[in-house]
């Protein structure tokens, strides 16, 4: 059997490994876990050169991938649950909604133990090392992962954990990144504790400047912070690259606290701070306490409507808007000590009720 494929441009490659195992002739079953494309793009590929294969999947898969390739593939539908036999050992699948699409499904190998986990528990990296545990960074890799991907689906993932707490789990395989073959108990329980949230005395102070003075805001609130002990991240959204969205995305999920900061821009936040909103409404903020922090030229604005966003989040806006004409003042560098100093103590006490 095969488990998923690869992205078009990999599938010669594909093929030569394939080849270095096996006459692509005697694969049975070639098993479609995930319809996404980096799972199922050289999917009509393989099929051409795997000829004597099954291809299975649920029937959310099959509709999905008769609409992304052709109808005419060889498919063979399974539930919740269902199994085949290979010989030796028995495959069960196990039917996954929304980890990552709703057609996803994963599957057991019950003699080894081994769950084939699909996105779940698979990381965003290219790394010869096949098992997790040669890699010291991992975790940092699957958080990472976690929160792009699956922090948005929490209850899903929920759901699913559950469903596979009944399995005896030796190694976890998942669809890319390196397999879990020691304490896989430590993946699952940091996914079970990623859903919730992670709190921790970290704030994410964020920003778009463009002549520099919501910069200079953001960096005095990082000073005040920094001296009570909490731990910042600092964003600048001005010219942030796309790579550095998912780790925006990770520390929004562990902050205790958010510092927005923004100029205003005809009449509006920058840009890319809609962006950041919707990556925050995405790791679902909920009582996460806030500050707001920006500068305009002949109008402001931008605070207003980044405030009402964050109100619709169920965020806590601790204080009033600190809005300032053009560059700030020391009178307003004062101010931004002063609402770090607030942000700082609210989260301590935050974590000391939470405790
Ligand atoms: Fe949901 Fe690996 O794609």
């Amino acid at each position: 059997m095969l488990i998923d494929t690869v992205k078009e441009q990999f599938s010669d490659e594909h093929y030569q490994k394939i080849r270095n195992v096996l006459n692509p002739r005697e694969i049975d079953y070639v098993i479609s876990h995930h319809s996404e494309p980096d799972h199922s793009e050289s999917l009509s590929k393989v099929l051409d050169y795997a000829s004597n294969a099954q291809l299975i999947t649920t029937e959310k898969g099959r509709n999905f991938l008769s609409r992304m390739y052709r109808s005419n593939l060889p498919f063979y539908t399974i539930k919740d649950t269902d199994e085949i036999s290979l010989g030796k050992s028995t495959l069960t699948f196990i039917e996954a909604p929304m980890l990552h699409w709703p057609e996803t499904m994963m599957s057991f190998l019950s003699a080894e133990n081994i769950l084939f986990s699909c996105d779940l528990f698979g990381t965003q990296i290219a790394d010869p090392r096949l098992y997790a545990d040669l890699n010291p960074h991992i975790m940092d890799y699957a958080k990472r992962y976690f929160a792009l991907i699956f922090r948005p689906l929490s209850k899903a993932v929920l759901n699913g954990l559950e469903k596979l707490s009944k399995l005896s789990i030796k190694t976890i395989a998942p669809s890319h990144g390196p397999l879990w073959r020691m304490n896989t108990s430590e993946i699952i329980d940091s996914y079970r504790r990623w859903c919730t949230t992670p709190d921790r005395r970290k704030v994410v102070i964020l920003y778009a400047s463009i002549w520099g003075g919501t910069k200079r805001m953001g960096e005095g609130i990082a000073e005040s912070l920094t001296k009570s002990n909490i731990e910042v991240k600092i964003y600048d959204l001005t010219t942030l690259a796309w790579p550095q969205w998912g780790h925006l995305m990770t520390d929004f999920m562990e902050a205790g606290a958010i510092a927005f900061g923004s100029h205003t821009f005809l009449g509006q936040p920058f840009p890319n701070i809609h962006v950041a909103l919707t990556l925050l409404k995405a790791i679902n903020p909920k009582g996460k306490p806030v500050i707001l922090y920006g500068t305009y030229g002949w109008v402001g604005g931008a605070l207003k409507v980044i405030a009402e966003e964050l109100k619709k989040m169920n965020m806590e806006v601790i204080e009033p808007p600190l809005e300032v004409q053009f560059i700030p003042s020391s009178e307003d560098m004062k101010k931004c000590h002063e609402i770090g100093e607030k942000l700082a103590k609210k989260i301590k006490d935050k974590m000391e009720v939470e405790k």
